[in-house]
């Protein structure tokens, strides 16, 4: 469901790896369905031409499927796993959460790189998935694919996440650094689309929603909190002046979306805001299309970063998204009678838990990995928009990443 973007670089990266996700984890796929506003709701159990489509050749429906009628459309495509790649709706989740639901009634796995449908529906979808012995998966929904809910639920058993902090959104990333190289910001906004990480209509971006859905998805899942969308406080970046974005770079400081989220009673205080960074924060390093995060947890504090991914990024966040085994074999101790792999799927081709346990770890995967000392001197502060934070992530951190991001001299930006 969707076919843009998200959904033509997952298909391409299917196609790509098609023999080495048989030869390593015996996964066969074929392509039954494809749906989207324009070219219409597509259906063949036999299986679509995947490079026709890419290429933009839609065969002509043998079967007069009602565009919308998404029940008939997955019956038709005999799904047994459906994944929801269309536009984020940020008030509702409509009509994502609708689709899933008929995919999971209808006994298919259901995999969204949406985050409508996990901040406006997570616990009812939940409670079907498990109604119906499906699964829901949302691994891309933050940070594309890097395994940020595996990691939780595998790797870090009877941890309290106290908070967290981070930059979650690249449109704005590019546009502030396209600013701060003279271009105006509708060029920034227009390379950010012609790179491929805005959406035909960029105002989530530049809204703070997409951020702002993103600290409510982390907060929903990994803090357990029933948040709700509204109780974000959230600024865009369309208040910043070009000249103010210019200015302070020139004085050793740099303008970024920043997330934040801290637990506070029974509840979370979350924040989505432009902050003014001076260069010694890890996070005024991010260039372009990299994303970070540092979770404060009650043992240590633990970073991920996300570093430039380009056009990877796209083609691996569903593809992360609609693989459990590879996110099972993120933690090596993940129980045979836990893992998603034990489910026998007909062309889906699931391999038995025994295989699960004996898959190679993903490289890739264990490199995002960062575990410094919480430098518990330097407490985390919030600062108002126009505030200069001092850095609150971990000194190894720092050091980790003026090592392989480009450096941001004090006074001399180019
Ligand atoms: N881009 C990223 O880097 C990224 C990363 C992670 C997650 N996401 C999420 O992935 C989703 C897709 O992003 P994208 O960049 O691929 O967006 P996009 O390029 O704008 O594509 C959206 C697709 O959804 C289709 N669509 C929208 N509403 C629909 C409906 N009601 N029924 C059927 N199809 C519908 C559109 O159809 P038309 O083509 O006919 O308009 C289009 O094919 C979004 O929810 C986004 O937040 C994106």
């Amino acid at each position: 469901m969707g076919f843009g973007n998200v959904g033509k670089a997952f298909l391409r990266l299917l196609i790509s790896k098609e023999t080495e996700i048989r030869r390593r984890y015996d996964v066969r796929w074929r392509l039954t369905g494809v749906a989207t506003r324009r070219n219409g709701w597509l259906a063949d159990p036999d299986g679509l031409n995947p490079l026709a489509i890419l290429n933009g050749r839609w065969p002509a429906q043998h079967h007069s499927l009602q565009a919308g009628n998404a029940r008939e459309w997955l019956e038709h495509a005999k799904a047994d796993v459906f994944f929801e790649a269309s536009s984020l709706n940020v008030h509702t989740g409509q009509p994502a959460i609708d689709h899933i639901k008929t995919a999971l009634e209808l006994g298919a796995h259901a995999i969204s790189v949406n985050k409508g449908p996990i901040v406006h529906a997570l616990s009812e979808l939940t409670a079907l998935a498990r109604e119906k012995g499906k699964k829901l998966l949302y691994e891309a929904t933050v940070m594309d694919g890097v395994p940020i809910f595996s990691m939780f639920q595998l790797g870090l058993p009877a941890t309290e996440l106290r908070g967290f902090s981070g930059v979650l959104n690249s449109t704005t990333n590019v546009v502030l650094t396209e600013i701060e190289r003279g271009r105006s910001f509708e060029e920034g906004v227009r390379r950010a689309q012609a790179i491929g990480v805005a959406e035909s209509d960029p105002s989530a971006d530049l809204d703070g929603w997409d951020a702002a859905v993103k600290v409510a998805v982390l907060a929903i899942v990994l803090m357990n909190v029933p948040l709700r969308l509204e109780q974000v406080r959230r600024t865009g970046i369309r208040e910043l002046s070009e000249e103010k974005i210019r200015s302070v770079r020139t004085s050793g400081m740099r303008y970024k979306l920043v997330c934040r989220a801290e637990r506070r009673g029974d509840g979370v205080d979350c924040s989505v805001q432009p902050e003014l960074l001076l260069a010694s924060d890890p996070l005024a390093n991010l260039e372009g299309t990299s994303s970070a995060l540092h979770f404060d947890l009650d043992v240590f504090g633990l970073s991920l970063v996300e570093h430039n991914p380009g056009c990877w990024r796209i083609f691996f966040a569903p593809f992360a998204a609609s693989s459990p085994r590879f996110n099972a074999c993120i933690s090596p101790h993940t129980p045979a009678s836990e893992s998603p792999g034990r489910t026998a799927h007909r062309e889906w081709g699931l391999r038995t838990a025994n295989a699960v346990e004996q898959s190679p770890p993903i490289p890739a995967a264990r490199s995002l990995l960062h575990r410094p000392a919480l430098d518990r001197s330097e407490p985390s502060r919030k600062f108002p928009s126009a505030a200069i934070s001092r850095c609150s992530w971990p000194s190894a951190l720092s050091h980790s990443a003026a090592a392989r991001l480009p450096s941001v001299p004090a006074k001399s930006f180019p």
